[in-house]
């Protein structure tokens, strides 16, 4: 069959996947390969990288960068004329940061030190990468889920507000990588239980585009969870929804799918039927998303069962292994494989 990109830009649309590396954790990537190279190169018109563009990959200390390992990538992306997108110059929660700037002095003067070393980042990313990268997710995850506000971090204190911080953030991608796209990724999704993340993303854009803050695109994760038919109806979970997409795309900006994988909650062991449950429920969140002429790129999180974060992530309780992506444990496709194909 056609690709799932090829099929995609029948429709002016563009398929893609996010790219892990082996070996892992090394710096010998000039040798190293993706993981599914083979899945990668059959399907996908646009890549992203896992985690090598995160600052723990990059930013091995405050003075240092590292770029032996994205710079890996995107020779492979070029030599087998696929295009990339750059994940991502700022996701500030702890967690995800390096442990030197968890603890780092920002000095006499927070505020100058942690606008320096913000800008530093994003412009050194962008101005090396320059037309290469074609879009940035250049914040990540600002929106606490919990309540909808800000997170505020050791750098978004010293900054004076996680405002300022994204604000600057995305003004600084601007100006270093003026003809890319600037997205903000967050995991809101149609699930029950993302109402006060999905109220918190939709100020966060207002604020945006109040400010005049560059942003053009909000990235919608789509990592999935089925329901159990115990869960409310289909219908009303569609209908809150778009109402959300509504909203955003109401503001201008265009929507991306950036991060999409389906965890088969709620479901029996038996495999047939997982798959199954998992193709029917992205297909129906597909239908829904590729109703808004704002949506072009579509990219998964992995294309095959094999590598998938989510076996870490969330393990499903009964220990059976995960079923999450596009292809299975021995890259055969599933009929989720089908389900996208259809959905263009
Ligand atoms: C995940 C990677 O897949 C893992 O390998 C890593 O350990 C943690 O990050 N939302 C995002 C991605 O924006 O960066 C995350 O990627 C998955 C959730």
């Amino acid at each position: 069959p056609p690709s799932l990109d090829t099929v995609a830009r029948a429709k002016g649309m563009r398929f893609g996947s996010a790219v892990a590396w082996r070996p892992r954790n090394s710096e010998a990537y000039e040798v190293a390969l993706p993981l599914d190279a083979a899945l990668l190169d059959r399907e996908c018109g646009i890549l992203v990288p896992e985690n090598e563009m995160k600052w723990v990959a990059l930013r091995p200390s405050p003075t240092r960068f590292s770029f032996v390992r994205f710079d890996a990538m995107l020779a492979y992306a070029e030599a087998n004329g696929i295009a990339m997108r750059g994940h991502t110059l700022l996701w500030h929660q702890p967690k995800w940061m390096p442990r030197w700037a968890n603890e780092y002095d920002f000095g006499a003067n927070p505020r100058a030190e942690g606008e320096r070393l913000l800008v530093e980042h994003v412009r050194t990313v962008c101005e090396r990468y320059g037309a290469r990268v074609g879009a940035y997710d250049v914040v990540n995850e600002t929106v606490n889920p919990a309540d909808g506000g800000l997170y505020d971090t050791a750098l978004s204190r010293a900054i004076g507000g996680t405002e300022a911080t994204v604000d600057l953030a995305f003004r600084t991608a601007r100006a270093a990588a003026p003809h890319a796209q600037l997205v903000y990724n967050d995991y809101m999704s149609w699930e029950p239980g993302n109402e006060r993340h999905r109220a918190g993303v939709l100020r966060l854009l207002e604020g945006f585009r109040r400010r005049g803050t560059p942003v053009d695109a909000l990235g919608v994760q789509s990592h999935l969870i089925t329901q159990g038919s115990d869960g409310p109806g289909a219908l009303q979970l569609q209908r809150d929804w778009r109402a959300f997409l509504d909203a955003v795309v109401a503001m201008e900006y265009k929507l991306v799918i950036t991060e999409l994988d389906v965890r088969d909650n709620n479901l029996p062991a038996d495999i047939a039927v997982r798959d199954r449950a998992v193709a029917d429920y992205t297909r129906a969140y597909l239908d829904v998303m590729f109703s808004y002429p704002q949506l072009r790129d579509v990219l998964v999180w992995g294309m095959s069962d094999r590598y998938s974060w989510i076996e870490g992530f969330e393990p499903r309780p009964d220990g059976a292994p995960r079923r999450p992506t596009v292809y299975d444990a021995q890259f055969r496709p599933k009929p989720m494989r089908a389900a996208i194909a259809d959905a263009f």
